[in-house]
């Protein structure tokens, strides 16, 4: 009889599992970046991706232990070029030619990588970047193509460049005004042609929770997806969310420059959770479900009624990603940064209350904190280690109205040390402060403010990277001393 009723149960995980698979939302899938102090081993993040099915991920960059990684998982892969490349790349073939070579051609081999698009840049023409990489962009563009041809690649994967949703905008925040910004219009348009020649696909960032940042007047409700705002209406199409909105706005941006049918990718889509007001788990619950569902409908926007194609940005917070965008740059993950999940999130858009599949397999550091030693502590003069350990550690989850806004004076220092510890491995040189903090072994989470411990690393060339990189921001902040003295 057990051995009856187990067949059974059997029958039924399985035929559950069939229907599962059957319905899951087809062509989504995760950015994965690496801007963190202790990135999560690439095994164990492939094995996450794996337990969560999903088969798509985008990177920022081509790194070797990466790209081995997902060599012969048969995931779809966007692998990207840092917008520090683009200049070499624009200047001379021969660098387009060596960085195919070593960073695509490498890993065609059989059981390699499967990779589908190549990323030339990341939102290059931001305004942030007051036009750095406008010449070089599409001169790079170009060579890269050419490079995927002669090497014999394009029947497999194609270029494109993930740009940032202000390149294009609208009057009247009416989709059919929609056009590209008039600095980079000349530039975009030789870029859309060159993709049309070639079929290749628009890639586009967009983020509704960037519409009520910037905008405190913004209806909150058209943010998402649950047809509560009001409408706008368009040229015979109802409007009821800003993502519908912004994509239309493209597609008549698009159809201005006489192109009717360029495939668009969304290179990003997601919400954060910490660091503002409107950056909150729940809220971030709440768009993703909106967003899965309308995935899985297939039923795309009013102006381009078909599957649309997206990765959601992103799979894992990185508590090294500049904060000049804002504190809530940090906390895009649907992940933390240890791989434990923030908020419930089905992958199949059926809406269900589940949770996704945790990181497995994640060493921690020991279990130590550092915080306030309140014997020595002088409140008085501890405003430059505040800033410092703010500087070097991360205290983005303090701003705005997060789990850890509401901490009292005391505990902020002691979270702003602990981060700063963490993030240099607790190193016990880094728990000092002019001996006005302590190690401690009891846990110093304060209610919902988790002061977390870091995980072990073992990716030394990340680490290296990351050195290499917070060099550079020395440099220039010492540079931009220089010029101002
Ligand atoms: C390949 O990609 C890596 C990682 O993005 C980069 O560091 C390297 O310079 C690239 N190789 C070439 C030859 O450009
Ligand atoms: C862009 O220009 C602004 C204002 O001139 C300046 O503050 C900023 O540092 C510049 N950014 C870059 C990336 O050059
Ligand atoms: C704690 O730090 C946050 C972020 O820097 C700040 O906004 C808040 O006022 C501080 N709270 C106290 C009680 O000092
Ligand atoms: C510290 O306490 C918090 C809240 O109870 C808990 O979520 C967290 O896992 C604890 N940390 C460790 C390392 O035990």
């Amino acid at each position: 009889m057990a051995g009856r009723a187990m067949m059974l149960v059997n029958v039924g995980t399985v035929i559950m599992t069939t229907l599962t698979l059957a319905s899951l939302v087809r062509g989504f899938g995760v950015n994965w970046g690496n801007i963190a102090s202790h990135p999560l081993n690439p095994d164990i993040v492939v094995r996450m991706l794996k337990d969560n099915k999903i088969n798509k991920v985008k990177l920022f960059d081509a790194h070797s232990w990466t790209m081995n990684t997902l060599a012969g998982t048969g995931m779809e892969v966007m692998v990207g070029i840092p917008n520090n490349l683009l200049e070499s790349l624009a200047e001379d073939y021969e660098n387009a030619k060596d960085w195919v070579k070593e960073n695509v051609t490498a890993y065609m081999r059989k059981g390699g990588v499967n990779i589908k698009y190549v990323a030339v840049g990341n939102e290059p023409f931001l305004s942030a970047y007051n036009g750095s990489f406008l010449e070089t962009t599409f001169p790079a563009l170009k060579n890269i193509h050419k490079a995927l041809k002669e090497a014999g690649h394009t029947d497999k994967m194609k270029a494109t460049i993930p740009q940032n949703a202000e390149v294009y905008q609208s009057a009247n925040d009416k989709p059919s005004e929609g056009d590209f910004r008039s600095d980079v219009k000349k530039t975009m348009l030789d870029i859309v042609n060159f993709f049309h020649d070639n079929d290749l696909p628009f890639t586009v960032n967009i983020y509704p929770f960037l519409s009520l940042y910037l905008n405190e007047h913004f209806p909150v409700e058209f943010a998402f997806f649950d047809g509560k705002g009001e409408s706008i209406p368009d040229k015979g199409k109802n409007y009821d969310n800003v993502f519908d909105a912004n994509y239309d706005t493209l597609v008549y941006s698009l159809k201005k420059a006489g192109i009717k049918d360029m495939k668009i990718i969304i290179g990003e889509i997601g919400w954060p959770t910490d660091g503002h007001k409107h950056a909150t788990p729940k809220l971030a619950e709440k768009f993703y479900a909106g967003l899965m569902k309308r995935l899985a409908e297939e039923e795309g926007t009013p102006l381009r009624p078909e599957r649309l194609e997206v990765y959601l940005f992103g799979f894992l917070d990185e508590d090294m990603k500049s904060i000049m965008p804002g504190p809530f740059e940090r906390h895009w993950g649907i992940f933390r940064y240890d791989g434990t999940p923030k908020f419930m999130l089905d992958f199949t858009g059926k809406g269900r209350k589940i949770v996704p599949v945790a990181a497995k397999g994640v060493k921690y550091l020991d279990k130590q904190w550092c915080i306030v030693n309140k014997d020595t502590i002088n409140l008085d003069k501890v405003a430059p280690d505040l800033e410092y350990a703010c500087y070097h550690g991360d205290c983005t989850a303090m701003k705005g109205d997060s789990r850890c806004s509401k901490l009292d004076r005391i505990q902020n220092i002691s979270y702003a040390f602990n981060m700063y510890y963490q993030i240099q491995g607790q190193d016990v040189r880094a728990c000092d402060f002019k001996g006005t903090a302590r190690i401690t072994k009891d846990n110093a989470t304060v209610g919902s403010c988790l002061f977390p411990i870091q995980i072990v690393s073992g990716s030394d060339d990340f680490r290296i990277s990351f050195v290499f990189g917070r060099f550079f921001v020395v440099g220039l902040v010492l540079l931009g001393l220089i010029a101002t003295i």
